[in-house]
């Protein structure tokens, strides 16, 4: 079926329904297969990207080329400015590659018009990021519960609402952040405002989660509770993970590392 290129509600191996009730936390790997490890989720072929500054061309990616199969924890690498961001952002269509193609479940994204993007971003994909970006005056509770108003509109939000906050609420304990689900972004702390974008990263049933520096503002206990989380999501819900990380130790935690160097992958 065409879901995501039809706009069509989307019907995956790990999502159930758009406004189902259904949670599988934790300890549900009935998905976690050996066959759907190996499959190819989101992949990168000769992505190109520069910057515009000025007069100035500023090359970033000179053709990176990458492969993330179903299940995998996959951490990106590189120095600073070596375009981790930059190539998380074409993983997920937040911007478009110069030469290039993405791919997602073997179809080409990166050149689908903006609708079907926002679409793949809302229903497929879930993007956490080192500052969290949680709107400011709403409560944890609601900024998880954003994106589900914005897939379904306010009728069928308002219909459905009971079972998103049940879901919401659900995910907010799963985090352990049950106690502070009225609090705002400024009542939390930098560890409890990443759980909370954790939750709303989660409330759509994602099939990949992109995760730039998400323990990059954090100090390092508090960042091993966040990467705590994310293993657990991966290793009990097959939830697969891309994150981006300028920290050794935090990227030695995942299945697999890439690093970028000079605008392409390196060898391993
Ligand atoms: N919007 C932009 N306009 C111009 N230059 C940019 C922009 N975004 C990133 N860059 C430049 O691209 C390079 C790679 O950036 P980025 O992907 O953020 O690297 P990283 O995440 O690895 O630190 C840097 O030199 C940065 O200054
Ligand atoms: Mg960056």
């Amino acid at each position: 079926m065409d879901s995501f290129y039809g706009l069509a509600p989307r019907t995956s191996t790990r999502k159930q329904s758009a406004a189902g009730p259904h949670v599988t936390f934790p300890g549900d790997a009935s998905e976690s297969t050996a066959s759907t490890k190996q499959q190819v989720l989101l992949s990168a072929h000769g992505v190109e990207k520069s910057y515009r500054k000025g007069k100035h061309v500023v090359p970033v990616l000179l053709g990176v080329d990458f492969e993330i199969a179903a299940g995998e924890f996959v951490s990106i690498v590189g120095q600073s400015g070596s375009g981790k961001s930059t190539l998380l952002h074409l993983l997920g269509t937040l911007d478009a590659p110069d030469q290039g193609e993405i791919h997602f479940e073997g179809r080409r994204i990166d050149n689908l018009p903006t609708s079907s993007r926002d679409l793949l971003r809302n229903q497929y994909f879930g993007m956490i990021f080192q500052f969290y970006h949680l709107l400011p005056e709403l409560s944890a509770l609601e900024n998880v519960l954003i994106p589900s108003m914005i897939a379904d509109g306010a009728f069928r939000y308002w219909r459905n609402r009971r079972q998103y906050r049940e879901r919401a609420e659900h995910l907010l304990e799963l985090v352990g952040l049950s106690h502070r689900l009225k609090h705002k972004p400024r009542e939390l702390s930098g560890g409890e405002m990443q759980r909370a974008a954790i939750a709303r990263a989660l409330i759509a049933e994602p099939e990949v989660l992109l995760a730039d520096e998400p323990t990059g503002n954090l100090d390092s206990k508090t960042g091993e509770e966040i990467m705590e989380i994310l293993r657990t999501l991966n290793a009990d819900q097959n939830l697969t993970i891309v994150m981006v990380t300028h920290d050794a130790a935090i990227a030695s935690q995942a299945d697999r590392i890439v690093r970028l160097a000079e605008g392409r992958v390196q060898a391993a």
